[in-house]
């Protein structure tokens, strides 16, 4: 199966049923992808295939062959979110963070809170009350931007 993982073609021998989820984990060796669920209803899975966000977890690897996927450790340009979620709070047990920072890498410059409540609510987190987690996407789109922080 051949596509494109964080900016290099790779070639990995899977069952075409298997989940993008294991393949990555397992067979790419990147871990970074967490499961939460495995039901698509926690997001703590979530990646980006040709730039939208999915839950790997329900994704056959056989629906990715030719395509961009980009997992969190191939997030480099949104540094700043990463940076952001340390220093807002926005992670305690970090299941759902690699899920969490991929979905708000879809969102538009600064943000209205809105707009990331309404794009993260398809992530779910048990630790953090939430109130971290809209700061931290708040605060990496002013820096972003050069706002005041
Ligand atoms: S593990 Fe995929 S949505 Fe929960
Ligand atoms: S930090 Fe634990 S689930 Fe979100």
């Amino acid at each position: 199966m051949r596509f494109t993982l964080n900016g290099k073609v790779v070639n990995v021998r899977a069952h075409p049923m298997k989940r993008l989820l294991d393949v990555l984990r397992e067979d790419c060796h990147l871990t970074g992808t967490k499961e939460g669920c495995g039901e698509g209803e926690c997001g703590a899975c979530t990646v980006l295939v040709n730039g939208a966000a999915v839950t790997s977890c329900l994704v056959p690897v056989g629906q990715v062959r030719g395509a961009r996927v980009t997992t969190i450790e191939g997030l480099k340009r949104h540094r700043a979110l990463q940076e952001a979620f340390v220093s807002e709070g926005g992670a305690q047990c970090g299941i759902c963070t690699p899920g969490m920072i991929m979905t708000a890498s879809t969102l538009g410059p600064s943000p209205s809170l809105d707009e990331i409540r309404s794009a993260l609510a398809g992530n779910l987190c048990r630790c953090t009350g939430y109130g971290g987690i809209y700061r931290a996407v708040q605060r990496a789109g002013k820096k972003k931007h050069g706002g005041r922080l």
